[in-house]
């Protein structure tokens, strides 16, 4: 519980927008909300007033009353859901408009984790990380949404509504960080076991902070310069960690897990599940299905001291 509390971090509210797409999405919702709650008491008070007035024998009159109040009644139903529809519409629309200077990332959900690319015609220029992704403030971004199995969804509350991950059929979410800041996401359809530990994290920065993290995310990995770390390479290589991951400027290459080239700067692990310390990272490699059970990296019995100079190995891929 403590680990958890400690590691909850990001705002996570869609009453509080942090940007356009939000607060068009926040608008439409106190937009209804403030119509509803005026239509509640309406519709109240007349049933009080219809519960105390006294009554009186029927009468022609009464009745082309009762019959003219019912009209009205109706005429302003549909007018107040025709007024419903042509916001709620207005809104989509606000949504879905191109964005022809958009900042494109690439997002593909896998049972359990978020793989987050920054696309670019040089394949050298690409940055492949996971369950994080960098944004520059003030910008519009557009994610465009995959899945490698089942459908999952993606969701930022703070920034935008939710969007499906469809198998087949890419989709796309657009929205912008107005302030610079932490905000959470998460996976928000029901996707498998792990379905709620499915988290990521949105990191909003100015735009020359961002623009120093993508030309560090492009780096291949720094060779090792200890012995700790020397010897933590060869462990991560003569082990099954290269048969489903990649670091950068090794022989690793597999694609199966999240690439590992620049995993000492991110926060979390395990999909904003854990923290990204030493001590955890250790139960994770020893047992992650102590902490994800179904996920599909298996235990690593490694001896302490091979596992120690992993630790340093992984701890030194900045
Ligand atoms: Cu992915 Cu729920």
């Amino acid at each position: 519980m403590i680990a958890a509390a400690a590691l909850w971090q990001g705002a996570h509210d869609a009453l509080s927008p942090g940007g356009p797409a939000a607060a068009a999405v926040d608008g439409l919702w106190r937009f209804l909300w403030i119509t509803a709650t005026i239509v509640y008491v309406l519709v109240l008070a007349a049933f009080i007033f219809a519960a105390l007035k006294r009554r009186r024998p029927t009468t022609d009159s009464s009745e082309s009353g009762a019959r003219l109040a019912v009209i009205v009644a109706t005429g302003i139903t549909v007018l107040v859901l025709f007024v419903f529809l042509v916001v709620d519409f207005g809104t989509g629309r606000k949504l879905s408009a191109a964005e022809p200077n958009a900042l494109i990332i690439d997002v593909t959900g896998h049972q359990w984790w978020w793989e987050v690319t920054y696309p670019s015609t040089k394949p050298s220029l690409q940055v492949t990380t996971a369950n994080e992704i960098h944004i520059p403030v003030g910008r519009p971004v557009v994610v465009r949404l995959h899945t490698a199995d089942v459908i999952h969804s993606f969701w930022v509350p703070s920034l935008a509504g939710k969007r499906d991950l469809i198998p087949g059929y890419p989709g796309r979410i657009r929205f912008q960080a107005d302030s610079a800041g932490v905000y959470r996401g998460m996976c928000a359809e029901f996707c498998g076991h792990q379905h709620a530990k499915m988290d990521f994290l949105i990191i909003a920065q100015p735009m020359d902070r961002f623009q120093d993290w993508l030309a560090a995310q492009r780096a291949p990995a720094d060779s090792p310069s200890t012995p700790a770390t020397r010897r933590g390479e060869r462990v991560f290589l003569q082990s099954r960690c290269v048969m489903c991951h990649t670091v950068r400027g090794t022989p690793a290459g597999s694609r199966v897990g999240p690439d590992l080239t620049h995993l000492a700067s991110r926060e979390t692990l395990a999909a904003g599940i854990i923290p990204n310390r030493r001590g955890w990272l250790a139960g994770w490699i020893m047992n992650p299905q102590r902490i994800k059970p179904g996920a599909l990296m298996p235990p690593n019995q490694l001896p302490a001291a091979d596992l120690q100079a992993l630790l340093d190995y992984l701890a030194s891929l900045r």
